[in-house]
């Protein structure tokens, strides 16, 4: 049986820890800690990069024009976005938006380690090249990563796909690319039969 998280203290404390975190020099410059949002107790769960300028002033993750458009995708393959949990890489947002620096990552992804582990999703979807290569390491850029489904960690099924923002500044033909990633996103989660009691699958993930 999936664990119920919601209401766990384990879950709390791991946001608490995170609000308070200064373990690199994004505690600095915050306005918010943007943890995470939707359910912890979620099948699907998607990574996106960073906060950007919104999601530092409101402490949510995904909340501007990025935001809307996965909204979008969600809506299409009927999911609202209060049935998903959506996190980051980082919890903080790099100042003017820059890329994550990777003693940055390292200083933050026990968290989204915690995070994956107590919400233990069945799909996880990365969002652009930072989650993906965090989560699969690899050197495959995410134009060739994407919509493979990926036997992951805990038996979760991961989809990388590109990152909404790509959507936004790109050719019409990325959005589409994200419509097939989040349809195969359903059709996993629709035969998404874990068995119960089995060994979760173990692969080598960028968490440890
Ligand atoms: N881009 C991200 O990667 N994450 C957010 O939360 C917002 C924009």
């Amino acid at each position: 049986m999936r664990p119920v998280v919601a209401s766990s203290p384990a879950f709390l404390e791991l946001r608490d820890a995170a609000m308070a975190c200064t373990a690199c020099r994004l505690a600095e410059t915050r306005t918010n800690v943007v943890f995470g949002v939707g359910d912890p107790d979620a099948r699907l769960m998607l990574v996106g990069e960073a906060p950007g300028r919104n999601e530092d002033l409101q402490g949510e993750p995904f909340v501007g024009a990025a935001g809307q458009l996965l909204d979008e995708l969600l809506s299409g393959i009927g999911i609202a976005r209060g049935e998903v949990y959506i996190g980051n890489v980082l919890k903080c947002r790099p100042p003017g938006n820059r890329d994550p620096r990777e003693d940055e990552i390292d200083s933050c992804k026990g968290y989204l380690r915690s995070q994956i582990r107590m919400i233990h999703p069945d799909v996880v979807v990365t969002l652009g090249n930072f989650a993906t290569k965090l989560l699969v390491p690899t050197e495959v850029g995410i134009t060739r990563m994407r919509g493979s489904r990926i036997d992951w960690w805990l038996g979760a099924t991961l989809i990388p796909t590109f990152h909404p923002a790509a959507a936004l500044r790109g050719r019409p033909q990325v959005k589409a690319d994200m419509e097939q990633d989040f349809a195969a996103v359903a059709e996993v989660l629709a035969s998404a039969a874990r068995s119960e009691g089995s060994d979760p699958v173990q692969t080598t993930i960028g968490l440890s």
